[in-house]
């Protein structure tokens, strides 16, 4: 099992990212070895401001040890240390219809009114992202729902250079596996049960940072959006009631049990009583990892001696992938 994922290091680490993601890394951690970077690579592909790049590419990886990565037990980096991840992206640039780009979802949401205005690296994303991956030969990518159809894209990539480059005895590229569980794959933004959590919402009220203080966390529950219904006896009673099954989501993957076991506890009662609960156990569940957080963060030097020591173990893991690229490719070097 070679586990690879990455969250790019843009605004703050939320919720969503964290039941989504990154408590998936701190689990597999202990089951296998792991690859977890800063996809600044990635940040680039829009408006960049490059003061704030370094500083959030830092305090996301302040932010994602006081969250549970370890560092001694999983290679922790950013990207662009790592040049093997934009020389394969080229190599599989070169070699990716644009036609199976055309179909990515993501690039239409954020390239927006103006797609003549986006980058190319924009519309590229995707297969940087495939780059991501297959130079370290991952099995298991895990991550949220919303990044199901780039993994997929990833295993297209490496289908079509393997049979274009490879032999039938050597395979260049493993077929990554997006491996998406839990009860928060898609963490719902507190404002619209319709919209996912997202670092990129305006409204600061939709979205619970792991950055935020007591204080904040509980107004932010107490303010998002339900119904005024009671909670049922079984989650599919809750069917077309989206805020309310975002929320009852959220409090079971943060305490770690299932969705029937939260309905156990709360069916027939209503919001008055769930909120409350549900922001003392986010509360309660935050506070650790956000002193943590606030310790790490101010120690710039260690972070980047974190990364540095991460990257130097990922070149090593990687180079024998680009190597092999660069040969089935004919390229002289
Ligand atoms: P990013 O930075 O948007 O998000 C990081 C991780 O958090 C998950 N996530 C969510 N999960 C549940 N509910 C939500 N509301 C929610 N919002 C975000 C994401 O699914 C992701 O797992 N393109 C990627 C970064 C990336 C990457 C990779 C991931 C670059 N290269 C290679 C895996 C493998 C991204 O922008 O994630």
């Amino acid at each position: 099992m070679r586990v690879v994922s990455g969250i790019q290091p843009t605004g703050n680490l939320h919720l969503g990212n964290y039941l989504g993601a990154i408590k998936n890394w701190v689990k597999m951690q202990e089951e296998g070895e792991c690859l977890f970077f800063l996809a600044d690579l990635h940040a680039i592909t829009v408006h960049n401001d490059p003061a704030e790049l370094s500083a959030n590419t830092r305090e996301m990886a302040a932010a994602l040890i006081a969250a549970g990565v370890d560092p001694e037990k999983a290679i922790l980096f950013n990207q662009a240390r790592v040049a093997g991840h934009a020389e394969l992206a080229w190599m599989l640039i070169c070699n990716t219809p644009m036609g199976w780009l055309d179909r990515m979802t993501q690039f239409k949401e954020k390239s927006g009114k103006h797609k003549q205005r986006a980058s190319l690296g924009l519309y590229g994303y995707p297969v940087l992202q495939a780059a991501d991956v297959l130079i370290y030969q991952a099995t298991h990518v895990p991550v949220g729902e919303d990044q199901k159809q780039h993994l997929e894209l990833a295993r297209d990539i490496a289908q079509k250079f393997n049979s274009d480059f490879g032999s039938a005895d050597s395979e260049i590229f493993t077929l990554p596996e997006a491996y998406i569980t839990g009860d928060a794959t898609r963490v719902m933004s507190l404002r619209d049960g319709a919209a996912k959590m997202s670092k990129s919402d305006p409204s600061e009220m939709s979205r619970i940072n792991m950055a935020d203080d007591d204080d904040s966390i509980a107004q932010k529950i107490r303010k998002a959006r339900t119904d005024p219904e009671v909670l049922p006896d079984t989650f599919e009673a809750l069917e077309g009631r989206a805020e309310a099954a975002n929320l009852v989501n959220i409090y079971a993957a943060t305490a770690d049990i299932d969705v029937q076991a939260v309905l156990d506890q709360f069916a027939g009662q209503g919001f008055g009583t769930f909120k409350p609960a549900l922001a003392e156990l986010l509360v309660e569940t935050l506070r650790p990892i956000r002193e943590e957080f606030l310790r790490l963060k101010e120690d710039s030097a260690a972070l980047d001696s974190i990364l540095a020591a991460g990257a130097a173990k990922a070149e090593a893991l990687g180079r024998p992938t680009v190597d092999a690229a660069y040969d089935a490719l004919g390229l002289l070097r």
